[in-house]
């Protein structure tokens, strides 16, 4: 564990609250990050079973980070960013989230507690049962106080709305830009770039374009996007914009949709995979590139694709010790690192962090390592919610084993006002991504005059209403960040096991 340098510039040195404790940090950071480079590993306990929990994504997308603070309820800490004095407490553990005595339900029920059908038809003991399994379910209590009232919504318009600022939404932008279509483009993250800023280098990736390169407020920082709905004014991408640390929320209002969300990070099945110390490949070439900290001293790297062989490459030069690197699906390539094999993990150890790793080498075997991080990196799995949300149509990828949207070349779906490109079809590399966003624009360009359109979205008018008038709470109750999208049902992915 140890911070680096990376170039990118520092914010200053500021001390956090963490449980009554003083943690060193780095103004502005995530102040998840400043946990682990403080050598905090237990951010919080799983619902049910209680599992100690360490952040494993990095994107708002895991809900391991999950914490109180400044008396706010259910803060993804991967998202906040520090501030001197901040309070941070852990939730759902009693007495503490390092020894939480209600961890023994994981222990008395290694094979599963099916809560719904306990003491079912005992008198009495039923409605203990059901008392005590209501208290202990949900997560965080209700904040300190009222959330402040906030800025009415802003409401903008323009021809075409872009979701996501990586490689295909900033080349379609590019393209859009140079054709002179209006558009707004918003990005989550206070920088464009999505994976060409945060994965491991890739070859032949495109230049990320700086801001400036497009019109005066076309393209939008820390906008996430979580939702597609309509009202009376037609289809609009709702949009939860920081401004100065508090959130607003945006409607724009488009013609078309261009939706270039990228994809989530799966998780393999095996023992053990939610323990703190295990991390996506994303999360930790993010870590590395963007936060400069090698949140381990000792890694294995765990999957397949091209990504993780960049991903061991990256490593190498920040100086990591790679402890076992275990290819799922093919022979390591030539350079790969001395310990590279194809196989598969057993299980990974630990109590409360993780301490080492078994695998099975493909021609059988076992090996056991000590490690104290784990990266898994496999092709992304897409992000379709947005796009189902608008309409279009999703199949599930026997090639990739995850659900994807269907749209043709030109990134055209079943909906007529929505388009596609980049993960969100299928995993590609951020060269194919770009050449998609540039199909799309192409074919948004083509279509130059747009018939008006009215409600062709799937979300009822009422219900539209019904969510502008709780958003406000609801991004109060966020505070920091808000995730690409609302979570409609995650994509499934049929290998991977239930989080217990
Ligand atoms: S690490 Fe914060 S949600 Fe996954």
């Amino acid at each position: 564990m140890r911070r680096l340098e990376n170039g990118l510039p520092r914010g200053s040195e500021i001390a956090v609250d963490f449980e009554g404790d003083s943690i060193p940090a780095l103004e502005g950071e995530p102040v998840a990050v400043s946990l682990l480079a403080a050598g905090e590993s237990v951010f919080s306990r799983s619902v049910k079973y209680h599992r100690p929990r360490g952040p494993f994504c990095f994107a708002a997308a895991c809900s391991h980070c999950l914490m109180r603070v400044d008396g706010v309820p259910n803060v993804f800490t991967c998202r906040a960013p520090a501030r001197s004095g901040m309070r941070l407490e852990r939730q759902n553990a009693y007495p503490t989230a390092e020894v939480d005595v209600f961890s023994s339900i994981d222990w008395l029920f290694p094979r599963g507690l099916d809560h719904h059908e306990m003491f079912a038809g005992v008198p009495v003991a039923e409605k203990v049962m059901a008392k005590v399994a209501r208290h202990l379910a949900g997560l965080g209590l209700t904040p300190d106080s009222p959330a402040p009232a906030r800025a009415p919504a802003e409401v903008l318009h323009t021809r075409v709305a872009i979701a996501g600022g990586g490689a295909a939404g900033l080349a379609a932008a590019q393209v859009l830009a140079v054709s002179k279509v209006p558009f707004i483009l918003c990005e989550r993250e206070p920088f464009l770039g999505g994976r060409l800023a945060v994965s491991a280098p890739e070859q032949n990736a495109p230049a990320i374009p700086s801001i400036e390169a497009f019109p005066a407020g076309a393209a939008r920082l820390d906008a996430a996007v979580i939702g597609l709905y309509a009202d009376e004014g037609g289809p609009f991408l709702a949009v939860v914009r920081k401004e100065m640390n508090e959130p607003r929320l945006l409607k724009i209002y488009a013609e078309r949709f261009l939706i270039a969300v990228g994809g989530h990070s799966p998780l393999v099945p095996f023992a053990n995979n939610d323990l703190p110390g295990v991390f996506s490949g994303r999360a930790a070439s993010y870590l590395i590139r963007r936060c400069a900290l090698l949140p381990f001293d000792r890694v294995a790297l765990l999957g397949h694709g091209p990504e993780l062989h960049s991903l061991a490459e990256l490593l190498q030069q920040v100086g990591a010790k790679i402890v076992a690197l275990i290819d799922t699906q093919s022979s390591p390539p030539v350079g790969a690192p001395d310990v590279a094999c194809q196989g598969e993990v057993i299980e990974a150890h630990g109590r409360s962090r993780l301490t080492g790793l078994s695998f099975r080498r493909k021609r059988g075997t076992v090996r056991r390592v000590r490690c104290d991080g784990l990266v898994i990196s496999t092709p992304v799995s897409p992000s379709v919610e947005l796009a189902r949300q608008g309409g279009a149509r999703i199949t599930f990828r026997l090639d990739h084993r995850a659900f994807a949207v269907e749209a043709d070349e030109a990134g055209r779906t079943a909906a007529p006002l929505v388009f596609v490109a980049g993960d969100i079809t299928g995993p590609t590399t951020a060269e194919e991504a770009a050449r998609a966003g540039r199909r799309s624009a192409e074919s948004l360009v083509a279509r130059n005059r747009y018939p008006p359109c009215r409600s062709q979205m799937l979300i009822p008018i009422s219900r539209a209403k019904c969510f502008i008038s709780s958003m406000d709470r609801f991004a109060s109750s966020m505070l920091v960040s808000v995730p690409h999208c609302i979570r409609t049902p995650p994509p499934l992915r049929p290998e991977a096991p239930a989080h217990r």
